[in-house]
């Protein structure tokens, strides 16, 4: 009897700890990482530069609240087992810097590993788990970043459920980002696992490329959400990898475009760029609300891509209160016609009655659904419309 009573209780806590993970990804997690940009040449300086620009650039404000540190903050572990932060570029320590990011009113993510090393070789948290979750609880992290180097014969989904319950059991509240890079299906089993996972190998600064070890660029990453969009829904999503907005490479409508379809996706969305150094288009393009609230939309629908025809595709993605979002994309180097029109398209599309169209980069209306608004995509360009109905007829 009295062993019951214990089993029960045991049960009774870890559902009470499993309660404070339910609701933190309703909508994708969005924020920064530190990854694309600076790779290992990371330290508390940049890490605290980037807080006070999120905040100042109006990042945090248009829903960038997640500052994640990723590889090479970790230097090896003491005599205990407990995790050490590299002492010459973190030499405040991490709950420092993490008090400092929540002064800012940001919440600090953290970057770890499933495996024996991380992949840039800093030690990993296999049978570490536990110790390494109460660590992360200590120093106030909100967001973990769980990657797949160094696993041998690891299995991903038990692997990444010892992390999942160390997180439990630590007691503070973490959204627990999967990365295995899609190798495992995450999207098949991970919804009770993490509030996001990565669904492609890494993504590379570029529109159109791949390498070869499975770097995607954007069209490449695009290709591979065409399958997947059913397992993503709110508080658990697939996600399309960090934004390489802002770092130099993308022309600003291969940026937008790709923003674009990462809203359609409802992927989470991970700034990449040097945000204390960033022009005035990048930072309109990565806060273009009009564009961040598809993304946000509540019902969480990713996108289907209802026409690819040569380089052009048309994307559409039901929203909240009978709304749709369209994107057309061009992805080839020449224009394409938007022959058929919006009026011709819509109306394939069985939309019924009448909508306005609005373009949610220029932000304007384009007039009403039954109107002919015909238009000429340049190269890599998008076009991205949000339809809200005007009447029943
Ligand atoms: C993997 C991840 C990347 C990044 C690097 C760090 O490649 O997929 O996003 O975290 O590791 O080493």
């Amino acid at each position: 009897m009295k062993k019951y009573f214990f089993l029960g209780l045991i049960f009774f806590a870890s559902s009470l700890h499993a309660q404070k993970f339910e609701n933190l990804a309703k909508t994708p997690p969005m924020g920064w990482n530190s990854w694309n940009k600076f790779e290992c040449d990371i330290n508390e300086q940049t890490i605290r530069e980037i807080a006070d620009a999120m905040v100042v650039d109006g990042m945090r404000d248009a829903g960038y609240v997640y500052l994640v540190i990723d590889d090479c903050w970790q230097i090896g572990r003491d005599s205990s087992g407990n995790i050490i932060a590299d002492p010459n570029r973190f030499p405040s320590g991490m709950k420092s810097l993490g008090d400092y990011i929540h002064s800012k009113g940001l919440k600090f993510g953290i970057y770890s590993d499933a495996g024996t090393a991380t992949c840039q070789g800093r030690p990993g948290s296999r049978g570490y788990e536990f110790q390494d979750a109460r660590t992360y609880a200590s120093w106030g992290v909100d967001y973990l970043k769980y990657d797949w180097c160094n696993h041998g014969k690891q299995n991903a989904e038990a692997s990444y459920t010892t992390m999942r319950d160390a997180l439990y059991k630590a007691g503070r509240p973490v959204v627990y980002s999967i990365c295995d890079w899609g190798v495992s299906k995450p999207w098949e089993w991970a919804a009770g696992v993490g509030h996001l996972w990565r669904s492609t190998e890494d993504i590379l600064n570029c529109f159109d490329c791949k390498n070869y070890w499975g770097g995607n660029g954007v069209v490449q990453i695009i290709d591979l959400f065409t399958d997947i969009g059913q397992y993503t829904g709110p508080c658990h999503w697939n996600d399309a990898d960090m934004l390489e907005v802002g770092n130099g490479v993308l022309t600003p409508s291969e940026e937008r475009l790709h923003m674009s379809m990462w809203a359609m996706f409802s992927s989470p969305l991970m700034a990449g760029n040097d945000l204390r150094k960033m022009d005035r288009e990048t930072l309109e393009i990565l806060t273009n609300s009009e564009v961040l609230a598809i993304d946000q939309d509540k019902l969480g629908i990713s996108a289907t891509r209802w026409m690819k025809y040569g380089d052009l595709e048309i994307w559409f993605k039901p929203l909240e209160g009978e709304t749709w979002a369209f994107c057309f994309i061009n992805r080839g180097s020449q224009p394409v016609n938007l022959d058929q029109d919006l009026k011709t398209t819509i109306k394939k599309y069985k939309v019924d009655g009448s909508y306005t169209i609005r373009d949610l980069w220029k932000h304007q209306d384009l007039g009403s659904s039954k109107d002919n608004v015909k238009m000429t995509l340049a190269p890599h360009d998008v076009l991205m419309i949000k339809l809200t109905r005007s009447s029943t007829h």
